[in-house]
Parts: C-alpha cells; sequence; structure tokens
C-alpha cells in the first residue's frame, strides 16, 4: 500500500501532519524519528516527513537523525525543528533567536516550481503561514536553494530537487496557513507523485491482510464493551479472521437501558460473531454492596471485570491473541508507557504465565472520527457509530452512595428519558457527553395530595473536544422542560430534577 511516513520529534501538530494527508487519499503513519533505515527501506513508503518537535538542534538530548535516512532517495519534507534539523545535520547554519517568533507571517515566494506550485512569487494575501520556532535558519544547507522567506525569517521554504528534499520553517498542516493544504498536496502529487488513491475501505482491506498474517491460526478473543472502539476493532477482526474471533461482553449490570440486547443483537445476530454473553450482574452488585467510596467503587468493578474476563477467555481455549481498540490519542496519551500498561492491566487478575496474549490493535494509527467513518463502512449501526462515550464502569458511577438494584432501575429509565428528548430534539451529535446521575439525596414533594419523599435526579450534558476539558451544554429549556416532565410523570422515586452547570475544570465530568 502506498504510504508516507511521518517521523515524529515530539510536536504537538503530528497527528495533524497525518490527519492533512490522509484527507487527500495518502495513508499516512506516524513512526517514532528514531525509526531504523532497513525499517525504513522496507517499509518503502512515497515520502517522509520530519515533524516539528520542542528541542533545538542544538540541544544535547536533541533527537538527531541517522544519515542514511537522506541516502534513501525516498522524497522528504522537514516542517520547523524538521527542516532545522535536516539542514544542521546536512551542513547548513541554524541560528538560536533571541525571542521565539509566535503567529501569522507573511510568505514572500521566491521560486513556485514544485513545493510552492500555484502560489504568487513576491508575496500575495493569501500566502500567510503560521510560525511557532525559535530557531531558525541563516544559511541553507549546501545544493539547496531557498524557495520562501519572511520579514523575520531568511529561510521559510527550501528544497533540494535532485535529492528531493525539501523543508518549510512555518506549519502547512495547521488552519492559520490558508494554503498549507496545497503545500502538502504538491508534496505528496508533485514531489512524492502519490496516486492518492487511498480509502477506508482500502484500509479494511489491508488490515483484513495485516490482521490474518499476524494471527494465522490462532484464536483470537476481544472484549466487546459495546463503545465505538472496541466495536470496530471486533467487526473488523471478524472480517479477517471469523469463527476464529471470539468476542467476551461482560455484562456488569451498569450498562444503560436497552444496551445489552443491542451489543447481543448487533454482534451476536446481526454479525453472526462468536459471542459469550457472560451475564454477571449479580456477582458485580455483590461486590460494590454496602460501598459508598467512589474510588472502592471503580477499583472493585475494574478487578472484577478483569477476573470475570479472564476466566472466560481461559474457557475460550488456546487464545493467544488479545484485541485491543487502542486509537492513536490513546498511544500519545499514555506516552511510550502505552504498551506496557495494557499488560499488566490485563494481568492484574493473575493471568496464568502461559496465557500470556499478544494484542491486535488494528486501530492504532486512527483517530476518533477516522474510527467513525470506518464504522459506518464496516457496517455498524448508527447508534454504536454516534454513541457517547461510556466509562468502565458504567451507572455504577453515577448511581452516588450505595449501589442497588433498585437505584440502578431508576437511574436507567431517567437516562433513557433524558437520552431519548436529546435525540427527539436533533441534539445528540452535538453533544460530546449527555447522561443521568442518580444523587444520594432525597427531597420532600407532593404528588396529587400525598407528600413524597423520593431522590434528587441530576441530568448532566458538555461540549468538549476531548473529555479533557468540557463546558456544560447550554441545553434548551424545552428540552429541559420535557425531559424534566417525562421524568416526574413516568420515573416513580424521582421528585425531583436538577441540571448540572458545572465545567471542567473545576468539576469532573462524571460525579464520581
Ligand atoms: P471525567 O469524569 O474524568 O471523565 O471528567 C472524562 C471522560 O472519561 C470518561 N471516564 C471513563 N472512561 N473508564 C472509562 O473508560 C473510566 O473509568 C472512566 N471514568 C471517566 C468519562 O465518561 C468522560 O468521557
Amino acid at each position: 500500500m502506498e504510504s508516507v511516513l511521518i517521523l515524529d520529534f515530539g510536536a504537538q501538530y503530528s497527528q495533524l501532519i497525518a490527519r492533512r494527508v490522509r484527507e487527500q487519499n495518502v495513508y499516512c503513519e506516524i513512526v517514532p524519528y528514531n525509526i531504523s533505515v532497513e525499517e525504513l527501506r522496507e517499509r518503502a513508503p512515497q515520502g517522509i516527513i520530519f515533524s516539528g518537535g520542542p528541542r533545538s538542534v542544538y540541544g544535547e538530548q536533541s533527537p538527531r537523525l541517522d544519515a542514511g535516512v537522506f541516502e534513501l532517495g525516498i522524497p522528504i519534507l522537514g516542517i520547523c525543528y524538521g527542516l532545522q534539523l535536516l539542514t544542521y545535520q546536512l551542513g547548513g547554519e541554524v541560528q538560536a533567536a533571541q525571542k521565539r517568533e509566535y503567529g501569522k507571517a507573511a510568505i514572500i515566494v521566491d521560486d513556485n516550481q514544485d513545493l510552492l506550485a500555484g502560489h504568487q512569487l513576491g508575496s500575495d494575501q493569501s500566502q500567510t503561514a503560521w510560525m511557532s520556532h525559535s530557531d531558525y535558519i541563516t544559511q541553507p544547507a549546501p545544493g539547496f536553494e531557498i524557495l520562501a522567506h519572511t520579514e523575520h525569517c531568511p529561510v521559510a521554504a527550501v528544497g533540494h530537487r535532485q535529492r528531493k528534499i525539501f523543508g518549510v520553517q512555518f506549519h502547512p498542516e495547521v488552519v492559520h496557513t490558508p494554503r498549507g493544504r496545497e503545500i502538502l498536496h504538491n508534496f505528496l502529487f508533485n514531489i512524492c507523485h502519490c496516486s492518492g488513491d487511498w480509502t477506508m475501505e482500502s484500509f479494511i482491506d489491508t488490515s483484513v491482510e495485516a490482521i490474518r498474517l499476524q494471527v494465522g491460526a490462532g484464536q483470537v478473543v476481544c472484549g466487546l464493551s459495546g463503545g465505538i472502539d472496541s466495536s470496530v476493532a471486533a467487526a473488523l477482526v471478524h472480517r479477517a479472521v471469523g469463527d476464529q474471533l471470539t468476542c467476551i461482553y461482560v455484562d456488569h449490570g451498569f450498562m444503560r437501558k436497552g444496551e445489552t440486547e443491542q451489543i447481543l443483537t448487533t454482534f451476536g445476530r446481526d454479525f453472526a460473531m462468536k459471542l459469550v454473553h457472560v451475564d454477571a450482574r449479580q456477582r458485580f452488585l455483590d461486590k460494590v454492596a454496602g460501598i459508598a467510596d467512589p474510588e472502592v467503587k471503580r477499583k472493585r468493578i475494574g478487578n472484577e471485570f478483569i477476573r470475570v474476563f479472564e476466566e472466560e477467555a481461559v474457557r475460550v481455549g488456546d487464545a493467544a491473541f488479545l484485541v485491543q481498540g487502542t486509537l492513536y490519542p490513546d498511544i500519545i496519551e499514555s506516552g511510550t508507557e502505552h504498551a506496557a500498561v495494557i499488560k499488566s492491566h490485563h494481568n492484574v487478575g493473575g493471568l496464568p504465565d502461559d496465557m500470556e496474549f499478544d494484542l491486535v490493535e488494528p486501530l492504532k494509527a486512527l483517530f476518533k472520527d477516522e474510527v467513525r467513518q470506518l464504522a459506518k463502512e464496516l457496517g455498524l449501526p448508527e447508534e454504536i457509530v454516534y454513541r457517547h462515550p461510556f466509562p468502565g464502569p458504567g451507572l455504577a458511577i453515577r448511581v452516588i452512595g450505595e449501589i442497588t438494584g433498585e437505584k440502578l432501575d431508576l437511574l436507567r429509565d431517567v437516562d433513557h428519558i433524558f437520552i431519548d428528548e436529546i435525540r427527539r430534539a436533533g441534539l445528540y451529535k452535538d453533544i460530546w457527553q449527555a447522561f443521568a446521575v442518580l444523587t444520594n439525596t432525597r427531597t420532600v414533594g407532593v404528588m396529587g395530595d400525598e407528600r413524597t419523599y423520593d431522590y434528587v435526579a441530576a441530568l448532566r450534558a458538555v461540549a468538549s473536544e476531548d473529555g479533557m476539558t468540557s463546558d456544560w451544554y447550554r441545553m434548551p429549556y424545552e428540552v429541559l422542560e420535557s425531559t424534566s416532565r417525562r421524568i416526574m410523570n413516568e420515573v416513580q422515586g424521582v421528585n425531583r430534577v436538577v441540571y448540572d452547570v458545572s465545567s471542567k475544570p473545576p468539576s469532573t465530568i462524571e460525579w464520581e
């Protein structure tokens, strides 16, 4: 498969570069900057992009490149630090600037043959670029021509045509560089001569092949939660190895209304997967009986989950592989420790030594929106494709205080009404996450002529990009009104409804 590789020097924008490349139908993956030259040669990408990075080429700890990379004959585009590094290593001059240049700068184009094709020579209003650097280049490496400069930056873009090595000091991947896409397009198509025939469908084909190659005739297990990541990973692996895959769905009893049925229908019936449904509801309820402390709840549920999963995995027989729905952002967020964390996680319950799993992680190069696209291609239902995030411990951390079966049932009904009203208003996809919480507070109410003393339900809906920070969602009054009315009428045991107007920080999205 045709691909472009990004050598990652620790830039915050690496993932954005990958996205921009894939948007142009060229498959792109991010790899560590110190990938070996042999591996690069083997993978034979159509082009290589050096990302930016937080360091200075003069720093003692700064990442350096194996010079062999320049000899591969594969076109290279260095961005920001990537450009400074290639300039430095190929004999040009990089200077430490006194002041960081940060923001938009007008680009003055000196050469518009290939990388900057379509640009006007000289300056033009549309030719602005986003700069974010302290060091800058004063003298390109021998053989390099200056393609553009700015008022403060003598070298904003360079190229060595014969060696097909190019670089830009600015960031073509961000929206603040209005013609950045065009510049990346020029690199991909004028310089790397990519064909641009990559689609999600072709991603499915290559993933299927790769999974088959990895797994061989081995047995594979997958923990299915009904969330999009594990669902897509399972569907993809199932397409690759069919009945060699066994999915294990552990119903801990903290799922939302109708969720278990949907998982069984979608995967067991529609996809005809081998699906083990473990009804562990009582077992989990016993584990959290009388526990009010959120951390203790979480720990007990987490441990029990692993224990149940292991017991079932052993029953599958000699499963050697475990499917994980790991996405690219998960990898970045947990740094290089990621693989280790996963291992220890699945070993917490004390997996027998002879039951070490190899991980199958078919989504690890993708972003959430790409996984959604993939889910649609694979034929997963809308409810799964657009489902809001749901925490592992489920409703157990949304019933505040001690958990009982009755409280869980109450919460399931309240939550269902809220989500139903949001869907009816057409707002579901607009909201990052919406749910109900059953507080541990009871208040006095009046129903008919009777006094009531029932629970307060809280509604929470948040807007967020990634769940790390969030703002409370400005829910239209009509939705709050209809939700509240229906809860009061339809759910016995709740006589007061409140809406949570806290942002994160200082609150968190979940209450526990
Ligand atoms: P908080 O409450 O920390 O939540 O603001 C941020 C996001 O993470 C989800 N969340 C979890 N997801 N296991 C998960 O898989 C968990 O234990 C867990 N706790 C919180 C939460 O729903 C929100 O999307």
